[in-house]
């Protein structure tokens, strides 16, 4: 992909420089890219919480196993705060849990960044979101400005992908494997935790949803056909209503989690696909300092027991 600020640079050294200069349309990569990933509050009457807000360590693993390093990001910060961290980092990731999707500080957070996404992105200023259950619901409502989720009956449970026609040509999938995209078709392997559901219908009549996203996959509860996986038409924004992140991260024994090998190559090549995103983008920390005072290596995760929806938790103030 070409990007029109770019070539005009090229251009002008070219014209500046009185040279010839062959015009080869590719974008440097980052090959050290860093993702966000949002904090939310923590609602749980929680033994282990060391703070008022959290993230699960299983996110951060997933970032991590795929060649990105994570930077927390915080709730309740400033606007200007969100806007430097925006300018600073190369994807946003926002994570499964159990919040407001219109009134709790994660949503707000999540709305900033959405809004400085599509700015940047309409400029040519690449920068891919990735939503994972909470996080894909998130997008939905951020998208249509309404919460058009319907309660449906997928909790701890694993189901197989359909996959819609477009899904083919899609970018998420294109370079999935063929056996890869076989096993999730036919195979239980997508872990869904999740009460609320963007059933088929109302995305369908939501104009704003329609145009925004491509459905790539579907699922149903029995009675209610809903969005499993998707993307933008127009935006690197994706959102996956099940956990790619829980088969290789994730230890409570519960029905819907699932190790087996294709489970976690699948988890494997969703995250692959998000860092090879991110290192489209060439957003950076102003100083070296700043980049390791943000990283997440500053904090610990605290193990929170085997029975624990998340077996690790990096806890906030
Ligand atoms: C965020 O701000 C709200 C409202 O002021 C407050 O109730 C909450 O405790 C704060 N949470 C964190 C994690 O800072
Ligand atoms: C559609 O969205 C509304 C909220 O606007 C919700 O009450 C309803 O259950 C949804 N219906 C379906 C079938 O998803
Ligand atoms: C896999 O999920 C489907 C629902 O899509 C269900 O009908 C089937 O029983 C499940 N198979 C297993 C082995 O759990």
């Amino acid at each position: 992909m070409c990007r029109p600020v770019f070539v005009f640079a090229v251009l002008l050294a070219a014209y500046l420089s009185d040279q010839f200069v062959l015009i080869t349309c590719s974008i440097v990569q980052n090959y050290r890219p860093i993702i966000g990933i949002l904090a939310q509050e923590n609602l749980e009457e929680d033994l282990y919480a060391q703070g008022s807000s959290y993230i699960a360590a299983s996110y951060v693993k997933y970032i991590e196993g795929a060649g990105g390093r994570v930077i927390p990001i915080r709730i309740n910060q400033t606007s200007e705060e969100y806007v430097k961290i925006f300018n600073s980092i190369n994807g946003l990731l926002l994570p499964g849990g159990d919040v407001d999707l219109q009134k709790s500080a994660f949503s707000r957070a999540a709305k900033i960044f959405y809004d400085l996404a599509i700015k940047a992105n309409d400029v040519s200023d690449y920068f891919p979101i990735w939503g994972t259950c909470q996080g894909m619901q998130q997008l939905t409502v951020l998208t249509s400005n309404k919460n058009l989720l319907t309660l449906t009956n997928t909790k701890a449970v694993a189901l197989p992908l359909t996959f819609t026609q477009g899904a083919q040509n899609s970018r998420l999938f294109k370079n999935f494997p063929k056996d890869l995209l076989q096993s999730l078709e036919v195979e239980n392997i997508t872990s869904n935790y999740h009460s609320w559901s963007l059933s088929l219908q109302n995305y369908s009549q939501s104009v704003k949803l329609k145009r925004f996203y491509k459905v790539l996959t579907t699922n149903s509860d029995g009675r209610k056909e809903f969005i499993s996986t998707m993307e933008a038409y127009h935006y690197p924004f994706y959102a996956v209503q099940w956990h790619p992140e829980k088969s290789p991260f994730e230890w409570i024994d519960k029905p819907g989690m699932i190790h087996t090998d294709s489970a976690i190559r699948a988890s494997f090549y969703t995250s692959l696909f998000f860092i090879s995103e991110a290192m489209k983008s060439q957003h950076r920390f102003p100083l070296p300092s700043e980049e390791e005072k943000a990283l997440i290596y500053n904090y610990s995760p605290v193990f929170c027991g085997l029975d624990s929806i998340f077996i690790q938790n990096y806890y906030f103030d």
